[in-house]
């Protein structure tokens, strides 16, 4: 298949390098550095899957006016403040592509791109794959589950082009379904997301890694205590957890456990992320929101935690903790720049 990834940074580069990896045509839209450095010395992939450079199959541009022929799917993977600028620099792709998706953070990009493309031509697309530019020309593939990818229709159902898709994810090395409601993937994934990322900026701060926080009993607390509010909006939307990124954030269990077990269950979490990682030689161990304030640049916080905030307010639920951590956020973003 074509692939063309608009928005090639940490996780772009890890998604499209392992794609070109396998085989598969990819054109990476990206700032300049990072890909002049490609051109020169290759994409350079370390982490969980090994450290190796991918030049075959690769080509870099820095505006999408330069990426030539038709594409397969384009896949928008800007930060959600790029997203308008990086569609209108697009507008030459709109008819070149058969479909589009999104793997960026949040509810509500598939209905932008609805616009932006047609309404036919978006399907649903979600991950949690982890993936963090350490420098131009290099990314760290620093997390993935054995399931780590999912596509479905929009409006529900899969189809060919679903299944074509996931069969080249699936090849290129990233655990992948095809699934008949992908709306509710999305919204497991935000609230998987939203706990994630929300936990480590208000319990982490700056100094620790999420294994830190999970090795002490309390940080596991607070973890546990944020994804039970998220879980009373899920479900009354109507959704049971389906621990679709399992193991991270094992939703089933905060659901029906005691406090005490659902907080032992997540500080194991933290232990075997910490083996994890000592054994890919990876040490960052942090969500996108957490990597931006670390780097000092804006969060993506009404993205990654408010569409559960409005659906609580819309479904009259009571949700303090995530009210808390949600200013935490807030403040912390006021001091940040773009
Ligand atoms: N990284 C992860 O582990 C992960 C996992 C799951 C989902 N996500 C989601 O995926 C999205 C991307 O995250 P990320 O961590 O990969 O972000 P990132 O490293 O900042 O990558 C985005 C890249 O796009 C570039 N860019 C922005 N506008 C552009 C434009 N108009 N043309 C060309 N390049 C442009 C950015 O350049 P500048 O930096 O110069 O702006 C940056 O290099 C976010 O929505 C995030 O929530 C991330």
């Amino acid at each position: 298949m074509r692939f063309v990834i608009c928005g090639a940074g940490g996780l772009g580069s890890v998604i499209g390098g392992m794609l070109a990896r396998a085989g598969e045509n990819v054109t990476l839209v990206g700032r300049p550095r990072h890909m002049d450095a490609i051109k020169a010395r290759g994409l350079r992939i370390s982490g969980i899957y090994g450290d190796f450079q991918v030049r075959d199959n690769l080509t870099c541009v820095t505006h999408p006016d330069q990426a030539d022929g038709a594409f397969d799917l384009m896949i928008l993977l800007t930060k959600a403040k790029d997203t308008e600028t990086a569609l209108a620099e697009a507008a030459s792709l709109k008819d070149r592509v058969s479909m589009v998706c999104s793997l960026q953070n949040g509810i509500g990009k598939e209905e932008r791109l609805r616009q932006w493309a047609g309404h036919d031509k978006v399907i649903g697309a979600s991950t949690i794959e982890g993936g963090v530019l350490l420098e131009p020309g290099h990314a760290l593939a620093g997390l993935t589950t054995p399931t780590t990818a999912y596509f479905g229709e929009l409006d529900g159902g899969i189809t060919p082009r679903i299944e074509a898709v996931a069969a080249a994810f699936q090849n290129a090395g990233f655990g992948t379904r095809a699934v008949a409601d992908i709306q509710q993937v999305l919204w497991e994934k935000l609230m998987q997301i939203g706990t994630a990322s929300g936990w480590s900026v208000s319990t982490l701060g700056l100094p620790l890694t999420f294994p830190d926080g999970l090795e002490v009993r309390q940080g596991a607390i607070n973890y546990v205590m944020l994804a039970r509010d998220f879980l009373k909006v899920y479900k009354a939307m109507g959704y049971q957890p389906q621990n679709f990124y399992a193991p991270m954030g094992q939703f089933r269990e905060f659901d029906r456990l005691p406090l005490d077990q659902a907080v032992d269950l997540m500080m194991d979490v933290g232990v075997r992320f910490r083996e994890r990682a000592r054994a890919s030689g990876e040490t960052e161990g942090r969500t996108s929101m957490h990597q931006d304030l670390h780097r000092g640049r804006r969060m993506e916080v009404d993205i990654i935690l408010k569409p559960y905030l409005d659906k609580a307010t819309e479904l009259g639920i009571d949700v303090p903790v995530l009210q808390y951590v949600y200013g935490v956020a807030k403040v912390q973003d006021a001091f940040l720049s773009d």
